[in-house]
């Protein structure tokens, strides 16, 4: 992944026009960025206005509070209770309407549909046995025509233990991400390095990236 500039939103906010912001870690900022870039390009090809958009693992809401700025009606699940709350109060000081909860990934279901699910560095913590259920939830609460814009980090040779983005998170078979988008249309896929903080390993880690689109029926 390349190095940025500044960006010219909410601090703290990256900027798809400007470029990522600079991070003395080189962080984990970068992937949410380069998918939201993506979403903001397809943004005029939605099924509906404003869109609906559901964040998967939304973390401190960083991201949701990006969309919610620029119009985006906003959900976001997180297991962390703290992270859901700080995130709250982010958007508060901000005066941005986020709509959240303290759900897990393996199990939330979802009222309604929406027209981008999205997720950043966080599919990694859905077990190997689980994904392929879990990714059919994910796509049946999508609205036909809508977006799915997400990432996940690949373990070469299989789904192993990937400690550097967290416990518990355990990294994708090259290509498997992709694999959960059969019969959709895949109007983006790619594979970026990134490099982790030191304080987490350090390395290279290879992230996989899909924009698919359900097909409309
Ligand atoms: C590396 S962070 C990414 C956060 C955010 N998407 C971002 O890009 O900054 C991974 C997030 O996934 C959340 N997470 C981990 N396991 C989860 C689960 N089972 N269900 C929901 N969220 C989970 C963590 O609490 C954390 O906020």
């Amino acid at each position: 992944m390349r190095a940025g500039r500044a960006g010219r939103g909410a601090p703290g906010v990256p900027d798809p026009v400007a470029g990522p912001p600079a991070t003395p870690t080189g962080a984990f900022d970068l992937p949410g960025w380069h998918l939201i870039a993506r979403v903001m390009r397809l943004r005029r090809t939605l099924p509906r206005s404003p869109p609906r958009l559901l964040d998967l693992g939304m973390g401190r809401g960083r991201d949701l509070i990006y969309f919610a700025r620029r119009g985006f009606r906003v959900h976001g699940i997180d297991l962390d209770p703290v992270a859901v709350e700080r995130a709250r109060r982010r958007a508060g000081r901000r005066g941005v309407p986020l709509s959240l909860a303290v759900a897990d990934l393996r199990s939330v279901r979802f009222r309604g549909r929406f027209d981008v699910v999205f997720s950043s560095s966080a599919l990694n913590f859905l077990p190997a046995g689980v994904r392929r259920a879990r990714f059919a939830c994910y796509r049946a609460v999508t609205w036909p025509g809508g977006l799915h814009a997400v990432n996940a980090f690949v373990t070469p040779g299989g789904a192993r233990p990937f400690p550097a983005l967290g416990t518990g998170a355990v990294g994708f078979r090259p290509g498997e991400l992709r694999g959960y988008y059969r019969g959709w249309e895949i109007v983006e896929q790619g594979a970026e390095e990134f490099v982790p903080p030191a304080a987490l390993g350090g390395g290279r880690a290879r992230l996989e990236v899909v924009v698919a689109r359900r097909p409309v029926r």
